[in-house]
């Protein structure tokens, strides 16, 4: 029904607004087409600019080598499960998951940034990372992280695919924001964004970012969650 409701409120967008500041280049240019560095577009200027601080996407965060280091630490463990697809309640289609608390030495070097980057230091996190496997044809339908398991800042690694994750404000569907997670970017949700508003990570056939489609592969993310105050 959320859902439903989501999509018709959809329909009529009004016009995009970027996080960044458009340089004096790109206007000379007249194109609308996004600078590279544009990451964050929203249903206003005053959305991107208020959520602006709530949000953050970090474009080439780990290296290449680092997340073949991930995968193949993941792999053996996800490659045991099957994909899901039939539980048409569930806030995610297609994907496996799992949990993992101990790390080898190049991907806890890899966490521990994560973490300098996303959490206060000493702030309590919930103990093992999540690792969740999209299939191709998997994505996560609008929802609002547990209140009573998780905290106030969730941080995930995008690995195998970019993707398109959408913000919508839960109490005025027209308030959203779209946020490009390009392959091996970190991205950061904190407080009203991560309370207020529903995430989700759209299909492949409507993975788009400001008019421009962004092709949906396999996606792997490795998310870090803080343990409620
Ligand atoms: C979740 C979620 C986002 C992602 O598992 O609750 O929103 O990046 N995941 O996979
Ligand atoms: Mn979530």
């Amino acid at each position: 029904m959320k859902l439903l409701l989501t999509v018709l409120k959809r329909t009529h967008r009004p016009a995009v607004y970027f996080s960044h500041r458009r340089r004096l280049s790109s206007c000379a240019s007249g194109g609308l087409s996004p600078l590279r560095d544009e990451v964050i577009v929203g249903s206003s200027r005053e959305l991107v600019q208020t959520l602006g601080s709530q949000v953050e996407v970090r474009t080439g965060f780990i290296t290449e080598e680092e997340e073949a280091a991930l995968l193949q630490e993941l792999e053996p463990s996800l490659k045991k499960k099957r994909y899901e697809f039939d539980h048409w309640d569930d806030a995610i289609h297609g994907y496996r998951e799992t949990e993992r608390g101990r790390w080898g030495p190049a991907c806890e070097e890899v966490l521990n940034r994560l973490r300098s980057a996303a959490f206060a230091e000493g702030s309590p996190l919930l103990g093992p990372v999540h690792v969740l496997d999209l299939d191709k044809t998997g994505y996560i339908k609008p929802h609002v992280d547990s209140v009573k398991f998780c905290g106030s800042t969730i941080a995930g690694l995008s690995l195998l695919s970019d993707s398109i994750m959408r913000l919508v404000k839960e109490d005025a569907p027209k308030e959203w924001l779209d946020m490009l997670l390009s392959r091996r970017s970190l991205y950061i949700l904190r407080d009203q964004a991560r309370y207020d508003f529903t995430h989700e990570i759209l299909k492949d056939e409507e993975s788009a970012f400001n008019g421009r489609r962004v092709p949906r592969q396999r996606r792997i993310s490795v998310i870090c969650r803080n343990l409620p105050g």
